[in-house]
């Protein structure tokens, strides 16, 4: 089966205190503060703060693979829209989340799950995965890494078969996804 994992620029956040585009602030040549370190740089990075963009990728994806993970952040959700039926919210629990500015601490980022037709029951004893993964962020120095264990975790509730399926890493950033991709392929 062909498999996605994708992990874009997360949407801006539009809020009563305005608009915040995390894209182009991030990864590309966006509005900054001075203290801000930019984890890398796309010359269209700019395209991700547009929710509607979001909303074409999950439909790309459903019309390209046979099963797909999204990885955004909790106010994130709504740029995708309405989800097939088939979908999962999963939580990544970071308890090493950096504190932001507002009151409420956020330790958790959404995955948007598709898993691929045929793979989505536990009947015959194949075994349930969790939907939420407690795990730290890792400390690269890039923005929006994610962990090791984070990938097996998608990868294993995408029921995902080493022997058979193929994976793509469609937003390599930091490589952490993609070499965990590699690792779990060699085992
Ligand atoms: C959240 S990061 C990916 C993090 C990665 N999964 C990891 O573990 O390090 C998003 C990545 O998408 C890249 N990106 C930005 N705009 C893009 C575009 N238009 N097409 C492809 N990649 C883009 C960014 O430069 C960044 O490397």
């Amino acid at each position: 089966m062909k498999l996605a994992i994708a992990d874009p620029p997360y949407p801006p956040f539009v809020g009563a205190g305005g608009r915040k585009n995390r894209a182009s602030r991030w990864y590309g040549s966006g509005q900054r503060s001075r203290t801000d370190r930019p984890a890398d740089y796309h010359a269209d990075a700019g395209e991700w703060d547009d929710p509607a963009r979001h909303r074409r990728l999950l439909l790309d994806l459903l019309g390209t693979y046979d099963g797909f993970a999204i990885a955004t952040s909790p106010d994130g959700l709504a740029a995708y829209g309405e989800l097939p039926a088939a979908c999962r919210i999963m939580a990544w629990v970071k308890p090493n989340a950096v504190p932001g500015s507002h009151r409420l601490r956020s330790v958790w980022e959404p995955v948007i799950l598709y898993p691929p037709k045929g793979r989505r029951s536990n009947r015959g004893g194949v075994g349930a995965i969790p939907d939420v993964l407690t795990e730290p962020a890792p400390r690269v120095g890039f923005r929006g890494a994610k962990p090791p264990r984070w990938t097996e975790w998608v990868l294993a509730a995408m029921s995902h078969d080493p022997a058979t399926d193929i994976v793509d890493d469609l937003f390599r950033g930091s490589g952490l996804v993609s070499s965990a991709l590699g690792s779990e392929i060699a085992a």
